[in-house]
């Protein structure tokens, strides 16, 4: 009786920790090939190269505006912050304000982030995918 309960627990199981897995290597494509967060807020080893051993923990960007005196450009923000889950904005946030972010391109008070950050206005699944990817990167 044990064993059969411990097999249809394993059935059910086993499926849903694929489907996880699927889930954040998903987020991780949509992150690093699409989104190309990492260019912003990874930070980068002393050659230039990008430290995947810091993913999306937050960086001083290494480029600046061609034109600063624009108006536009006063808002222009050379820190990107930290994205994991260890991070202050997940603190602030939480998963559902990142998320909601991630799909309305507004922040939890209804505004928009400051260049050079991008609007991403994505569909729930894949800001969903990128949460989850995200939550994996939390050390
Ligand atoms: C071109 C550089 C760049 C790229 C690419 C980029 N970011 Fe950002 N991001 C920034 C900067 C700079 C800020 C800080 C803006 C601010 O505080 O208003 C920021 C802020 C954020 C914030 C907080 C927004 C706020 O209002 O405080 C989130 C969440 C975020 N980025 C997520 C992402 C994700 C997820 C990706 C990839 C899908 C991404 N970013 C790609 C530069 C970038």
């Amino acid at each position: 009786m044990r064993s059969i309960q411990l097999a249809a627990m394993l059935a059910l199981a086993l499926p849903l920790l694929a489907q996880d897995k699927k889930q954040v290597e998903y987020g991780r494509y949509l992150a690093e090939e699409v989104g190309k967060c990492q260019e912003c807020h990874t930070p980068r080893l002393e050659s230039g190269e990008i430290d995947s051993s810091k993913a999306l923990e937050g960086a001083t960007l290494n480029f600046g505006p061609l034109k600063p005196a624009d108006k536009a450009m006063e808002k222009w923000h050379k820190n990107a912050p930290g994205l994991t889950p260890d991070g202050k904005l997940w603190d602030k946030w939480k998963e559902e304000g990142i998320r909601n972010y991630l799909i309305t391109g507004l922040n939890p008070k209804g505004g928009k982030a400051d260049i050079p950050m991008p609007t991403y206005k994505l569909k729930p699944a894949d800001a969903d995918a990128i949460v989850a990817y995200l939550k994996s990167l939390k050390k």
